[in-house]
């Protein structure tokens, strides 16, 4: 396959629909949302689109049928459609590292058919699931034995970044289609009160561990999975042959796996093309498979493919991930809105908000256009959430009075996981958290004007204090449950919208270089903060008086 030449390199900023949403901008801040709905109102029945199993109602946006127009035609002068096919095609759009991005190819069905590079990708992909499913069928039956003989209860997930966000992220989420007793841990920092803490109750005897590393280089997860491995040969007392019934390992690097003392029979592979961040749905979700079995997985990556495929086939005025990644490119680069929050409904979807944050931020977090160009737009959504309704009582006052602008994205469900009674035994709680998702994404767009509250006899001085002004924008997403596909949808949904965005501004949305750096100075400072030797010169006076401090604190 070649090289990525969709691209067009021109500066967005310069062309006709760019300028046209310059124009257009201005009028549509003199607008309140109460106006938009009052002129249409079919409105919040017409701005939704389905996809798969989620309603998405996009509605609530300081939007209007001309804004659409020209974001469309933006993406089409960013040669969006072209770009789209060349990555499901598998050219080397990751042009910084000369690699395909073909996280869409995890998800296609046995039948497909794609070779890239020469190489059938599809058969490859059968052929890892096919193993994760053996052996997660050995874990979950029992016939896995430790190296004393016992079954495993407890799975030590040891990875990083893309490589622990979205297992850790799907098994709460699919917390309800856990269906073994094997419980799932998960251990990233190289603060070692994560592992201690994470083997505090662990029985070595049935504990297996998966190191999940793409490169298998990664300080924090190489580091703690030799701690591992020195705890478990500690417990049991036994020598370096235990290792092969306690550990796993996913890698795209055979030789370090090999090289930790990992036999390379329980090793499940994956592909340079295959992103971290975008790597949930490859054998880095082994951990998650491990949970729910292989026929849920197989569910799970379906829901990714039906996204897939709508992103791929509709038509841009009807796709779902480019309308949502066009208006919250329309805040980002016209309304100066700095970030985007994502409000899951569901206390299972906890970390959807910092597993999004790697997706999203370490995709579109650049300054250089895949050009080399400097970008002449502001780039990178910023992205950040909680469940509500703990979010209700911390920090949605800024969003409601504030005076940033923070598009927010609802994520709700219509059948709940679990209920209980309401306090007054006559209703549901899921009823009551719902209640408050809708009424949150309500109060936002329409809030309550100053006549409104003075007509309720509040006491003048009070009066500016509580109104609430409303015209803030959210997208309403709706799904019956949360299944495995649907949590499939929603992850598809938002890469899309990563990708749509990225290409707009220009950008590799598939490298990380500005990571780099961190990693090798902290090498380089290990020796200087362990060594009361070394010279704490570190060419800056600040690190080298905290150096100095560090090192006195720790009687160096
Ligand atoms: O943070 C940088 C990064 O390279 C991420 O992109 C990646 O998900 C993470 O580190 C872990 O990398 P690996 O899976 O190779 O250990």
């Amino acid at each position: 396959m070649g090289t990525d030449v969709s691209r067009s390199g021109k500066d967005i900023t310069t062309t006709q629909p760019w300028q046209a949403l310059e124009a257009h901008k201005p009028i549509l801040a003199e607008r309140h949302l109460r106006e938009l709905f009052a002129d249409n109102p079919s409105r919040g029945r017409e701005l939704t689109i389905d996809v798969g199993d989620l309603h998405i109602d996009y509605s609530k946006h300081r939007i209007d049928a001309e804004t659409i127009e020209l974001l469309l035609s933006l993406a089409r002068e960013a040669n969006l459609e072209q770009h789209r096919d060349d990555m499901f095609a598998g050219v080397h759009i990751n042009t910084s590292e000369d690699r395909a991005v073909l996280h869409t190819a995890l998800r296609l069905p046995a039948d497909a058919q794609l070779v890239v590079d020469g190489q059938d990708v599809v058969h490859d992909v059968h052929e890892v699931l096919d193993a994760m499913g053996a052996f997660t069928d050995k874990l979950r039956s029992g016939e896995w034995k430790g190296h004393t003989g016992k079954p495993i209860t407890d799975v030590v997930n040891i990875g990083i970044g893309g490589s622990d966000l979205g297992p850790v992220m799907v098994y709460g989420s699919l917390r309800h289609y856990v269906d073994t007793d094997i419980r799932c841990h998960f251990v990233s920092n190289v603060d070692p009160a994560d592992m201690v803490a994470a083997l505090a109750d662990l029985d070595a005897e049935q504990t297996l561990f998966i190191v999940a590393s793409k490169t298998f280089t990664t300080l924090e997860t190489l580091t703690n999975a030799a701690a591992a491995k020195r705890w478990l040969l500690d417990k049991l007392g036994a020598g370096e042959d235990a290792v092969a019934k306690h550990f796993a390992a996913v890698s795209t690097n055979a030789e370090a796996v090999s090289n930790f003392g990992i036999d390379p029979v329980n090793m499940f592979g994956f592909w340079d093309w295959v992103g971290g961040r975008y790597s949930v749905d490859s054998a880095i979700g082994l951990s998650v498979m491990a949970a729910i079995g292989k026929e849920r997985f197989a569910e799970f990556l379906g829901g990714f493919h039906t996204v897939d495929t709508h992103f791929r086939t509709q038509p841009l005025e009807s796709n779902a991930p480019v309308l949502l990644a066009l208006i919250g490119f329309w805040y980002s680069n016209f309304w100066d809105a700095q970030s985007r929050v994502v409000l899951p409904y569901s206390n299972d979807m906890a970390r959807f908000a910092a597993y999004l944050q790697q997706l999203t931020m370490e995709s579109n977090g650049k300054s250089v256009k895949a050009d080399g160009e400097h970008v002449t737009t502001d780039t990178g959504e910023i992205f950040w959430g909680e469940p509500g309704t703990n979010g209700q009582h911390a920090f949605y006052q800024l969003l409601h009075q504030g005076t940033r602008l923070v598009p927010a994205d609802f994520i709700g469900f219509a059948n709940p996981t679990d209920d209980l009674p309401t306090a007054d035994d006559t209703g549901s709680m899921h009823d009551l958290l719902m209640s408050n998702y809708f009424a949150q994404t309500k109060v936002l767009a329409f809030g309550k004007t100053a006549d409104e509250i003075r007509a309720e006899g509040v006491d003048e001085k009070v009066v500016p204090h509580k109104v609430m002004p409303g015209n803030r924008p959210s997208t309403s997403i709706l799904a019956s449950e949360l299944t495995p596909a649907v949590i499939g949808q929603l992850i598809a949904l938002y890469e899309h919208q990563v990708f749509v965005e990225g290409t707009l501004w220009g950008i590799n949305s598939f490298d990380q270089w500005g990571v780099e750096l961190g990693k090798t100075q902290a090498k380089e400072l290990l020796g200087v903060i362990t060594d009361a030797e070394a010279p704490a010169q570190q060419a800056d006076s600040s690190t080298d008086a905290l150096v100095r401090w560090y090192r006195a604190e720790r009687g160096r």
